[in-house]
């Protein structure tokens, strides 16, 4: 007692306050400026900003696909593995099996629905916060970016669209983990049975449906116009045709309802290879749709440099360069060995990208024009655009 009130142990106290004090402030310095921003308390601070949750949000990669899909798609598979142990996402892998919560009752889910459930079960018995699933065929090249970059907490369901049509991408997604998101995919999962005859395009046509019906419940007669072409769809442009008429609904706006994000095509975080014929930048480029083993093809010398038209949508080029050594993949390590030949400037991808952007936006003006069509009882179809 004495020691603390005496003139003596105040000075003690005060230096020592003022002694920890500069400690704090240096070591948050030290976060500033050694490690970048990336020490704990910063990250606490930012993450309580953004996620309103003081711990980093735990993220993994989905993928479901059938028993043999992991021989089929191991480099893009291999990719995102690599590409989770560098980036310290969880990736979980699971077999698209029918059992007794998908795919055993009333409703027999084909394959394709049957993924959406098996994803709504799997957020529902886990304390991941946030769910990256892709198609089993989806890798990565780009592994300096980070599936953060497209996460907005505001939102419990985010899609991008596809570049080459009217169409929001069924096959990639980041999923909250909330309630509604998981009733959400339940109920998607369970759309099948709405589906009309015809060409519906599976679980991705079916979203068009299942989206307009779960944000705009108060535009019954708008989404009625939309379904007299779904229900007469007989192939794919009839297909994109009422997707253009859904994405009508949508606007141009990404936020639509406050509960589902929608990035623009080009702004999300994949896109098909074919587009640009395997070529790929860092500074536009993440995820690469479109690698089925059967598929890769090797180049010629002669072939080198090589274009980037269009060819073949199926066939690809391999990116890396060298196998992907999984046990290499530790964290941090996002210097991965590319094929310098698959690589080319940010300046030639976008030019290509933005000549087909405008061809694309030409394609859903005539698909709407053709929107009149459906309501005419014609016997000629329209014209393939
Ligand atoms: C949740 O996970 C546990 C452990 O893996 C498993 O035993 C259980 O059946 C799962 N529950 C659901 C609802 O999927
Ligand atoms: C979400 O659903 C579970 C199980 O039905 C329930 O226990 C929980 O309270 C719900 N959470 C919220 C935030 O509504
Ligand atoms: C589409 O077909 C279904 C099933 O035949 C029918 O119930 C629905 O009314 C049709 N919708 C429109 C807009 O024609
Ligand atoms: C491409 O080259 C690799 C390695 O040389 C080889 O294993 C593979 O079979 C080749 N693929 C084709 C389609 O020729
Ligand atoms: C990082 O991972 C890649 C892919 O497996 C590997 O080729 C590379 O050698 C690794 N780099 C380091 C520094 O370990
Ligand atoms: C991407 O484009 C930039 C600008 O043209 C270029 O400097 C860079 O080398 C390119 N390569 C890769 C792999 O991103």
């Amino acid at each position: 007692m004495s020691v603390i009130c005496n003139n003596g142990g105040f000075k003690y106290v005060v230096k020592c306050f003022i002694c920890t004090i500069g400690l704090v402030v240096l070591y948050i310095c030290i976060e500033v400026f050694v490690t970048d921003g990336n020490g704990p308390i910063l990250e606490s601070i930012s993450s309580m900003k953004f996620y309103g949750q003081a711990e980093k949000p735990k993220i993994a990669i989905i993928v479901v696909t059938h028993r043999d899909g992991t021989g089929q798609y191991s480099l893009a598979l291999d990719s995102i593995k690599c590409y989770c142990q560098a980036r310290g996402y969880e990736f979980i892998l699971i077999f698209n099996d029918r059992n007794e919560k998908c795919g055993q009752r009333d409703i027999t889910f084909q394959h394709f629905f049957r993924r959406h459930c098996h994803v709504a079960n799997e957020i529902a018995n886990s304390t991941i916060n946030y769910f990256l699933f892709i198609d089993a065929d989806i890798g990565v090249v780009n592994p300096k970016r980070k599936i953060e970059e497209f996460i907005d907490p505001k939102f419990d369901m985010i899609y991008y669209n596809r570049f080459y049509n009217q169409e929001i991408t069924a096959g990639s997604y980041i999923a909250k983990n909330t309630n509604w998101t998981i009733k959400y995919l339940r109920d998607y999962a369970n759309y099948e049975t709405k589906l009309p005859r015809g060409d519906h395009g599976k679980d991705n046509g079916g979203l068009h449906a299942y989206i307009a019906e779960v944000l705009f419940p108060k535009r019954p007669i708008e989404i009625a116009s939309c379904w007299m072409v779904y229900n007469q769809s007989r192939n794919h442009n009839d297909l994109f045709t009422f997707e253009a008429c859904i994405q009508t609904l949508l606007g141009i706006d990404e936020d639509i309802s406050g509960r589902i994000k929608i990035f623009k095509k080009g702004t999300g975080w994949c896109r098909d290879s074919w587009l640009t014929n395997s070529l790929w930048n860092s500074t536009t480029d993440f995820m690469i749709h479109g690698w089925k083993n059967s598929r890769m093809i090797n180049y010629t010398e002669k072939e080198l440099p090589l274009t980037i038209r269009e060819r073949d949508r199926g066939r690809w080029y391999n990116p890396y360069a060298g196998p992907l050594d999984l046990s290499k993949c530790t964290p941090g390590n996002d210097t991965w060995n590319f094929d310098p030949n698959i690589q080319t400037t940010v300046e030639r991808i976008r030019e290509k990208l933005d000549k087909y952007y405008a061809q694309f936006e030409m394609d859903k003006i005539n698909r709407l024009s053709r929107l009149s069509w459906y309501f005419q009882k014609k016997t000629e179809p329209p014209k393939k655009t």
